[in-house]
């Protein structure tokens, strides 16, 4: 039976009437755009599985860098491809890889921009793994200190916040402590404290090169069956101090970013993954669905599950449909 005094219909007439109630909205500050940089220079080499990302050399990254900060975008997140890789991802903290030459450049030519250092192993070890082996499995403890050195040698790049990845046990301790003790206390980190074992990550390992060459992530990420084990991680890097965290996939996973933003009192961030990205990109390129929009409403969703911060390879384009485009 319709009741006659209650029509939801009346608040959707007009654009207007919809904007002044409107719950979520989508800003270009919510975003943070993942870059990979690779040794040499004039390098911008399209990465095939991500349309519209590409390789890019610490020159022609500083380019784009001016571009983020020109579209109002307020983040980069800076990953690398290093000139060598070993047994213990050496090159992760080495002052001359393009990470850390990155990290340098954009915050001299664009110190506005908040720079996010990736803390990980994976592409700087020659299995792949994103920590330090014992036979065939990675060594947690083992592992803590040299991430610790990935955190300082980035911060003395100059980077305002650094984000492990590796999902080692610990780590957030490790990493405070060590950049307190050498002075670093005004740098944040980003926990990547809720990663999934998810099949969304393969784009990106083919761009980054950092598919592990034997077995898999799952005996350090998450079992992507678990939520109540997300507020376990969740506590546990609060407890040792992050200051903001996230929760990786975002699409997939969106009832954990919902519980998660519920739950706690500091930033919330989703990893709209590349994964994510290429599905859209790829059924896009065909024409079967329209891509500003599915990146708008997709974006929305992750904004209306309660993240504040929003990693994702759509930011440039999406900064200029919020814009008008
Ligand atoms: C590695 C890392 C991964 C991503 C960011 N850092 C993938 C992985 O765990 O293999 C995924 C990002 C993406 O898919 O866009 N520590
Ligand atoms: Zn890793």
């Amino acid at each position: 039976m319709l009741n006659q005094k209650l029509r939801p219909r009346r608040l959707r007439r007009s654009e207007n009437i919809r904007a002044m109630v409107r719950e979520t909205t989508l800003s270009v500050k919510d975003f943070v755009y993942p870059i990979f940089v690779v040794p040499g220079e004039n390098v911008r080499e399209e990465i095939p599985s991500m349309p519209g990302c590409f390789h890019l050399s610490v020159d022609r990254a500083v380019e784009l860098a001016k571009e983020l900060a020109a579209l109002g975008i307020p983040a980069v997140e800076v990953f690398g491809l290093p000139e060598y890789k070993d047994e213990i991802g050496s090159a992760a903290w080495d002052a001359k890889s393009p990470v850390q030459r990155a990290i340098a450049a954009v915050k001299e030519a664009v110190p506005e921009l908040v720079v996010v250092g990736d803390v990980c192993l994976c592409q700087y070890t020659s299995h792949g793994h994103c920590g330090k082996l014992s036979g065939h499995s990675v060594d947690n403890d083992a592992t803590l200190p040299l991430l610790a050195k990935v955190a300082v040698s980035q911060a003395e790049a100059g980077a305002d916040v650094v984000a492990p990845s590796d999902m080692m046990d610990g780590r957030i301790a490790a990493i405070r402590e060590a950049l307190d003790g050498e002075g670093f206390s005004d740098v944040s980190v980003m926990s990547y404290a809720v990663k999934y074992a998810s099949g969304y990550y393969g784009p990106f390992r083919d761009a980054a090169d950092s598919a592990p060459s034997f077995g898999d992530r799952r005996a350090y990420q998450m079992d992507p069956a678990n939520a109540r084990e997300a507020m376990k991680e969740v506590g546990l890097d609060l407890a040792e101090g992050a200051d903001i965290i996230m929760v990786k996939p975002a699409l997939a996973y969106l009832d954990i970013v919902r519980m998660v933003r519920d739950r706690i009192d500091r930033p919330v961030a989703v990893y709209n993954v590349s994964g994510e990205y290429a599905m859209v990109k790829a059924a896009a390129a065909n024409g079967w669905i329209d891509e500003k929009r599915i990146v708008l409403e997709t974006l929305t969703s992750m904004k209306r599950a309660g993240a504040d911060i929003i990693i994702t390879y759509h930011a440039m384009d999406a900064a200029k449909w919020l814009a008008g485009a």
